[in-house]
């Protein structure tokens, strides 16, 4: 989602860093930013020049001292708040002091990510949905200390972005994955119980309720390991049993079957 992220910014003109802990991840973003950004030149909505344009306003690096005159950072490291605190610490040193620490976490703490730094009125929850070039919304979080200037500049952002910005309070899975992540949990569980084939399951939702993908495919696209991690966070979040992830789901997880990147999950890839 990082190199998603990296490119909607950089099509709105502005000169993003993007950085990630090894080149080889870094290659790969950028992969997929000019695999995204070709498919707007096939079909006469990019020029190949824009294109060229949009690439070279993104540096990538592996150095987090790069972020150092950012005027905002967003996050989009893996879903585990000890990497998170660390990275959110880091960037509370080396940014400048008026500088905007953004999340793109689906679920962990925003108020708990702020506490991490000396400045918790400028750490927010941008959060932005895959695939990051296509979907409107973010999902814009205020932790308990988030101030309204810092919500308004990012929701000034956003909107610069072409994205519209919506505002919820901290929460566990906010409104996006408290919502999303319990329907494709309950789908999961009547997989695992066989009350229907994927492939029923996934087309009843996507005949019967005109969602684009069903749930099933979706967890994939998403990945288990985020889908798992984000049942995880409402089930200790909330201490409410209805939250319980599926055992089939934690069990393709334990195998390595994380979806789509991993060329298996509920379908093969
Ligand atoms: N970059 C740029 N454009 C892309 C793209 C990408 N990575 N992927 C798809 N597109 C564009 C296509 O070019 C096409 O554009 P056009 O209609 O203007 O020509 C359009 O999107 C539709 O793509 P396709 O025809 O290839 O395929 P589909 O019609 O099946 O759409 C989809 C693909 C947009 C992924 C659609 O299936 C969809 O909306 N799925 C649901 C996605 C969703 O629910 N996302 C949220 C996940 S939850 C989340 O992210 C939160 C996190 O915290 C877990």
């Amino acid at each position: 989602m990082g190199a998603g992220i990296a490119q909607v910014a950089a099509r709105a003109g502005f000169d993003v860093v993007m950085r990630d802990v090894a080149d080889e991840f870094l290659a790969r973003g950028m992969a997929a930013i000019d695999k995204s950004l070709q498919r707007d030149v096939d079909k006469d909505r990019l020029s190949t020049d824009d294109k060229d344009a949009i690439i070279a306003r993104i540096k990538t690096t592996t150095d987090i001292g790069a972020l150092g005159n950012a005027f905002i950072v967003v996050e989009a490291a893996t879903e585990d708040l000890p990497i998170k605190i660390e990275i959110f610490r880091s960037l509370d040193q080396l940014t400048k002091p008026g500088a905007i620490l953004a999340s793109n976490t689906s679920s962990i703490s925003i108020t708990k990510l702020g506490a991490a730094t000396r400045r918790p009125d400028k750490v927010i929850g941008m959060h932005f949905m895959n695939p990051v070039p296509v979907m409107k919304l973010v999902e814009l979080i205020r932790g308990a200390a988030t101030s309204d200037a810092t919500y308004e500049t990012t929701r000034a952002l956003a909107e610069k972005l072409g994205k519209m910005p919506l505002e919820c309070q901290d929460s566990p899975g906010f409104i996006s994955n408290r919502i999303l992540l319990p329907m494709i949990n309950e789908a999961i569980y009547a997989l695992y119980e066989g009350v229907a084939t994927r492939e029923s399951i996934d087309g009843i939702m996507k005949l019967g309720m005109n969602h684009p993908m069903g749930p099933l495919a979706l967890a994939d696209f998403i990945g288990l390991d985020v889908c798992l991690a984000i049942m995880n966070v409402l089930y200790d979040g909330f201490n409410d049993s209805k939250y319980r992830p599926c055992p089939l789901l934690k069990r393709y997880v334990d195998a390595g079957w994380l979806g789509k990147k991993t060329g298996r999950g509920f379908y093969e890839y």
